[in-house]
């Protein structure tokens, strides 16, 4: 039975996640790097409640309730009570490794240890530590309150009980889970970047203006946003360390990122984040 869960990460999925799942009722240990970050994250999710309380979803009551549930922390060794940790930091397999290795020897044995990675190896990150049969990839999409899915990613020594226990917790948390096996940007973002990618070329080669290709995808397809609007909003430095594993993973020229994602990524054109990317904020 899980009741409390660790949250490594207090970025846009990390509080997204904890936010999502004090809400379902679980106690949650949101860990970050210093207080700066944990402050925003708390603020993030707070924005996020309010909306609820505007909407009549929630009262001020329950708002109160799900952020009491929310311990803000500094210290990783705070997660040690947790039945299960989801980690959601920075898109590097060197600094989420040393993580993983460390989260190994705080947490219980039977924890599960989970990752939020959007395309790094689950196989690879479950190496780095001893309990590889309870790692698993469980990948929340932007912006985690309102995405139903959760990918679940299966490394290649997961067990079916890690897998149960994932989806039972997905599913406690009001998203659907959908299973898939390890591989280069897993089903998501191997469907999903190409297009991307594809949307890029398409303003690189001059076929159409950035509105233009937006508007096509929107209107032509039912999209909600645009592929490059989309691609600001998912942050182009995500999407250009994506296209990169999965060109890498393949080795197949069919994935490689556009000279323009590479470009706008080095002049610091990430997106909505950055104030720049495809448009301007
Ligand atoms: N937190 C909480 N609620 C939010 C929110 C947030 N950050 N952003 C939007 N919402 C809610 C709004 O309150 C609103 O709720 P109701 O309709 O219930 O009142 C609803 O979402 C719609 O929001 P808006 O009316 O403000 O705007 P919209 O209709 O344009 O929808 C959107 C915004 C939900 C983001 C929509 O544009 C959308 O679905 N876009 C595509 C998002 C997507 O593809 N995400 C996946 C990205 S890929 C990824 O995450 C994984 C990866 O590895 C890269």
């Amino acid at each position: 039975m899980i009741n409390a869960i660790g949250v490594i990460g207090a970025g846009t999925m990390g509080n997204g996640i904890a936010q999502v799942a004090a809400r379902a009722g679980l106690s949650v240990v949101m860990h970050d790097v210093n207080d700066e970050l944990l402050r925003k994250g708390m603020s993030a999710i707070d924005r996020s409640l309010q909306r609820d309380v505007e909407k009549q979803r929630i009262t001020v009551e329950e708002k109160r309730q799900i952020v009491s549930r929310i311990t803000p922390s500094t210290e990783l060794t705070d997660v040690r009570n947790a039945d299960f940790v989801v980690e959601a930091i920075t898109e590097n397999i060197a600094v989420k490794s040393d993580l993983f290795a460390r989260l190994d020897r705080i947490v219980r044995d039977e924890v599960i240890l989970a990752s939020n990675t959007s395309s790094i190896s689950i196989t690879k990150l479950a190496a780095a530590t001893s309990r590889a049969d309870r790692f698993i990839g469980m990948h929340f999409m932007n912006p985690v309150p309102v995405m139903r899915l959760v990918e679940v990613i299966r490394g290649i020594a997961t067990s079916d009980e890690t897998c149960s226990t994932t989806r039972e917790l997905v599913l406690a948390m009001g998203k659907t889970a959908i299973e898939v096996n390890d591989s280069p940007g897993f089903v998501s973002n191997r469907v999903l970047m190409p297009m991307i990618n594809e949307a890029i070329f398409s303003l690189y080669e001059g076929v159409g203006s950035a509105e233009a290709i937006d508007q096509i995808m929107k209107l032509g397809m039912n999209h909600p946003m645009g592929p490059l609007q989309l691609a600001d909003f998912i942050g182009l430095d995500v999407c250009l360390a994506i296209m990169n594993v999965l060109y890498d993973g393949f080795n197949d020229s069919k994935y490689r990122p556009c000279p323009l994602l590479r470009k706008y990524v080095d002049a610091g054109w990430l997106g909505r984040k950055s104030g720049k990317g495809f448009y301007e904020y």
